[in-house]
């Protein structure tokens, strides 16, 4: 176990640059909206590839050889009154990677009582499933992008257990440590982000789209494993979203 840490320039100056005007793109009514922190989160393939392309420094941040990605989540903090209550996540974190992509205030993040102060373009790497984490109340209307990188062991439910990952589809898992107000939220959030039509073909061409916008800044392997991801995906068909 290591201690919580910054990760600095965690996206190259173009990666960055691209991931932020691609989702300055997608609106707040675009994707679902987390009342309860009042939060919009979004899985969607540009979160999934960063997820792929840093596997290796995921790795080398944890000291293991054989984790392995699971899921990423684009979340976008719109205050007043976001927060985050005190939790262990429930799901396939084991290591997680909490990068702020661009914010509008200084919002920190508190693991195991200790607080983090993240700027664009930094990382916190912590032990999702181990460590509580969460965020005091925002009172201020200012609004925090993030994306949270998730891996885990292969020995993992999640890769295994394909019946249980997709009971976790549309939930945010947390084990509340502060209260029982576990969230039951529907999911919605794939279907309106992926596409506005029924078509098919539609659905490629945006798909194609995304991986298009970030082709730019990984490995051609890379992009061929985040199609096949999704294009495989039971969760991306019917709409999933891991949060
Ligand atoms: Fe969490």
């Amino acid at each position: 176990m290591i201690e919580p840490a910054i990760i600095e320039n965690f996206l190259g100056n173009l990666e960055l640059k691209t991931a932020i005007d691609y989702y300055k793109k997608i609106s707040n009514d675009a994707m679902h909206y987390d009342d309860a922190r009042k939060r919009y989160i979004l899985n969607d393939p540009v979160s999934h590839t960063i997820l792929i392309s840093k596997l290796e420094l995921a790795r080398k941040t944890f000291g293991s050889d054989t984790l392995l990605p699971t899921y990423a989540v684009y979340s976008r903090y719109v205050g007043p009154g976001s927060n985050l209550e005190k939790h262990k996540d429930d799901n396939a974190c084991t290591y997680t990677l909490d990068l702020c992509l661009d914010q509008t205030i200084q919002w920190p993040i508190w693991v195991e009582d200790k607080e983090y102060i993240l700027d664009s373009n930094q990382a916190l790497a912590y032990y999702g499933n181990d460590q509580e984490h969460w965020r005091e109340n925002l009172e201020t209307s200012d609004t925090v992008s993030m994306i949270f990188l998730h891996y885990a062991e292969p020995d993992h439910w999640w890769f295994s257990n394909k019946e249980k990952r997709g009971k976790f589809t549309g939930r945010h898992n947390h084990h509340n440590t502060n209260s029982d107000t576990k969230s039951k939220r529907p999911f919605s959030v794939g279907k309106r982000v992926l596409v506005k039509t029924d078509s098919e073909i539609m659905e490629k061409v945006y798909l194609d789209e995304n991986i298009y916008i970030i082709k730019n800044f990984i490995h051609p392997d890379d992009i061929d494993k985040v199609l096949i991801d999704f294009k495989d995906s039971e969760n991306w068909e019917k709409n999933g979203v891991f949060i």
